[in-house]
């Protein structure tokens, strides 16, 4: 491979400097000419740790009309994502270390991120018996987070044993907080806008009940528990006071949540259909400010990919999910306090550093420094664009910011030294 000098880059917190990297890790940093080095020319070029996504539904195995993992993580090259965790949601569920095994050789085949496999938490995601954590933990897939998003393990005693068994090898659940007897044939976020709607109610007490048991769970077994998707201003408040009693607990925002409210479901287009559902403007706030604060910890897009048949069809039928990951860095600038004020080390922290942390990939969420990994994403501050749902990189078109404009642009995203995307377009050919 040959060498590549990225000049005049803005090092998050360190100023413009050049960086060489060399066989895919950072050779040298500083002011730098290297004869024979590919230059990339990145005046005016913030230089990112790659972004990292906790949450993301690539659908492969089982759903590969509405994405693949090679399309999936195409996308998240282009959001500025060098690895991606894939949900286990997929058909056959990924609840075998030869399903999660089979993700990862995915991944790797199609080379534009690293995907880390999450594991099932219960076989079938039914919520009833425990899935092969120990085989998903201990196969080539060296899964470390277990998840059945998309369902929560509202058991108390399956979520206990869980808890038990991840604990003894350092892992983690990821709750998908929804106690499921709140919101049978529920369609949105329950409030004067549903009931003016007339569409079942989604209480936000449904999510709240469950992160409040969890926080008691975690604390009771020290296991870890992770919070996907937190959609309400009393989870933050749960989360917070919890931490502050030293709880092992950490915490997610998608970029929908930090953004769009259930007003948006007066159009009555399922796109804006999700799981949780939009909330309120004061919802919104409260968790923009929680993420300012770190009582979130990180952003994680739930890249939701529906074939049409799914999505573009009456409310009720539509199934929830919306693409995250090619729009998640702009929006995330935006809940942050928008392209000129947004604090890039504080955006560096919550979209790499920490989801790196959480789901222990410690190639990634690094800042360059001689001997790490090249794995980075160079972003323009002062660009925008217009989502245009044809021009995505994922096979489906389920984005909720359709015709609008968007601050920040990726120019160029590393994975381990090699150009998954540069000058803004994903390479053919990665080198
Ligand atoms: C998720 C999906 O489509 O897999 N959808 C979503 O709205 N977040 C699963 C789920 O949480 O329902």
């Amino acid at each position: 491979m040959t060498d590549r000098l990225i000049k005049g880059a803005d090092l998050v917190g360190k100023g413009r400097r050049d960086v060489l990297i060399r066989d895919g890790r950072v050779a040298e940093i500083g002011s730098l000419t290297a004869a024979g080095a590919e230059v990339v020319d990145a005046d005016g070029l913030v230089l990112l740790p790659g972004l990292v996504d906790l949450h993301t539904h690539l659908r492969e195995p089982g759903r590969e009309d509405a994405e693949t993992v090679r399309s999936g993580t195409r996308a998240a090259a282009k959001g500025g994502y060098t690895a991606v965790c894939a949900m286990a949601n997929s058909y056959p569920v990924a609840d075998t270390a030869g399903v999660v095994e089979q993700v990862a050789a995915l991944g790797k085949a199609a080379g534009y991120a690293d995907v880390q496999p999450i594991g099932a938490v219960s076989i079938g995601l039914e919520g009833k018996q425990l899935a092969e954590i120990g085989a998903m933990a201990g196969s080539a897939a060296n899964v470390r987070v277990f998840s059945d998003d998309g369902h929560c393990v509202s058991d108390p005693v399956l979520m206990r044993r869980a808890l038990e068994y991840v604990k003894t090898f350092g892992g983690l659940i990821a709750q998908h907080a929804e106690e499921p007897r709140l919101t049978e044939g529920a369609q949105m976020n329950e409030g004067p806008v549903s009931a003016e709607l007339g569409l079942p109610g989604w209480p936000s007490v449904a999510e709240e009940a469950i992160i409040a048991r969890d926080v008691l769970l975690a604390e009771y077994t020290g296991a870890r528990v992770h919070f996907c998707h937190v959609s309400t201003a009393r989870s933050v408040d749960i989360i917070r006071e919890a931490k502050a009693r030293g709880a092992q607990v950490t915490a997610e925002v998608c970029p929908h949540h930090l953004l769009l409210t259930d007003e948006a479901a007066r159009t009555y287009d399922p796109v804006y259909k999700v799981n949780p559902p939009l909330r309120r403007d004061a919802d919104v706030a409260v968790l923009r400010a929680a993420l300012a604060e770190g009582v979130i910890d990180a952003v994680a897009t739930d890249h939701a990919p529906h074939a049409p048949q799914d999505k573009d069809c009456e409310w009720a039928a539509a199934r929830p999910g919306m693409l995250g990951l090619e729009t998640a860095l702009s929006i995330a600038v935006l809940a942050l306090g928008g392209p000129d004020d947004v604090d890039w080390d504080l955006l560096a922290e919550r979209t790499s550093r920490t989801p790196a942390r959480i789901a222990g990939l410690e190639a990634h969420g690094r800042d360059p420094q001689p001997g790490a990994e090249a794995n980075f994403t160079l972003v323009d501050p002062a660009a925008s664009w217009t989502v245009v749902p044809e021009g995505l990189a994922s096979l489906s078109r389920n984005t909720p910011y359709a015709g609008r404009k968007l601050p920040v642009t990726v120019q160029a995203t590393f994975l381990r030294g090699r150009a998954t995307v540069l000058n803004g377009t994903i390479a053919e050919e990665i080198q």
